[in-house]
């Protein structure tokens, strides 16, 4: 199935090539970087044990209103209008004392869904059946069912669920590109992961731009090339981008 929002790194693309480099068996599977999760919603069941997990707040409080409480978030968006003036306000909003976690995660769908490239910040014109995106959420739901969604830093979500029979998907801020996340990714970050998932028992798939500095730090592990056009908002789409499949196996 289709995530239910489009995002900044989105792996909607490549989201069957990744798939088929993951191990034949395993029986936890954990996406620690989380996004749109279009890598979850890419098979109906990865692993008998699932978790979902993301640093920004905001985006973990929408999975588990939609998780826990869609009917009533589905009615909090049912007389949105798609508006310049809807849309920032709600910006301005999403903070404010007194909301409710649904009425919070009302407000960032809307976010996400009315701006240019998902990027949170700016008005996009072009946004259309917002209504037919709404009943989707129900779909959505009933995916996430059985998986458990965590608000944790990576590092310490690897080490709670590290076991031998855990397939770990880790698609982080690309190098040079953390500035498009709520989260203040930093080199210092980059090189925590590499320690983090140099040492584990499990298994680790892990998406990255091709940039030399990844590239040789991860010299001694799996490296398959990938490449995509790019989706990032501020450049033309039709540039040839160069990514990478890490693995541990
Ligand atoms: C490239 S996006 C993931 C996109 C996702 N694979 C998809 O298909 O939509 C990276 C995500 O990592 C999250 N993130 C950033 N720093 C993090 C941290 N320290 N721990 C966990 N998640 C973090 C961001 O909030 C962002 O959603």
């Amino acid at each position: 199935m289709n995530s239910f929002i489009p995002w900044v790194g989105g792996k909607r693309i490549l989201r069957k090539r990744i798939i088929e480099e993951f191990p034949s068996e395993f029986d936890r599977y954990i996406e620690v970087f989380g996004g749109a999760g279009w890598v979850l919603f890419g098979k109906d069941k990865h692993a008998p044990f699932e978790v979902f997990n993301d640093i920004d707040g905001d985006l973990i409080n929408l999975y588990r209103c939609i998780k826990y409480h869609a009917p009533a978030l589905k009615e909090e968006l049912k007389y949105i209008i798609h508006s310049r003036e809807i849309f920032k306000s709600y910006i301005s909003q999403l903070h404010a004392e007194g909301l409710t976690d649904i009425q919070s995660a009302a407000r960032y769908y809307i976010i996400i869904r009315g701006s240019f490239g998902a990027d949170r910040h700016s008005f996009a014109t072009n946004v259309t059946n917002l209504s037919g995106k709404v009943d989707y959420l129900s779909e959505i739901q009933e995916r996430l069912r059985r998986v458990v969604i965590e608000h944790s830093d990576f590092e310490k979500l690897i080490k709670i669920y590290d076991r031998p029979g855990a397939l770990f998907y880790l698609d982080p801020p690309y190098y040079a590109a953390e500035k498009y996340y709520n989260s203040n990714f930093s080199i210092s970050d980059h090189e925590r992961l590499f320690n983090v998932l140099t040492g584990i028992k499990g298994k680790f798939v892990l998406s990255y731009n091709a940039d030399d500095v990844i590239l040789e730090l991860y010299k001694d592990f799996n490296i398959i090339p990938v490449t995509r056009f790019n989706q990032l908002s501020h450049v033309s789409n039709n540039t040839e981008y160069k990514e990478v499949i890490i693995k541990n196996f």
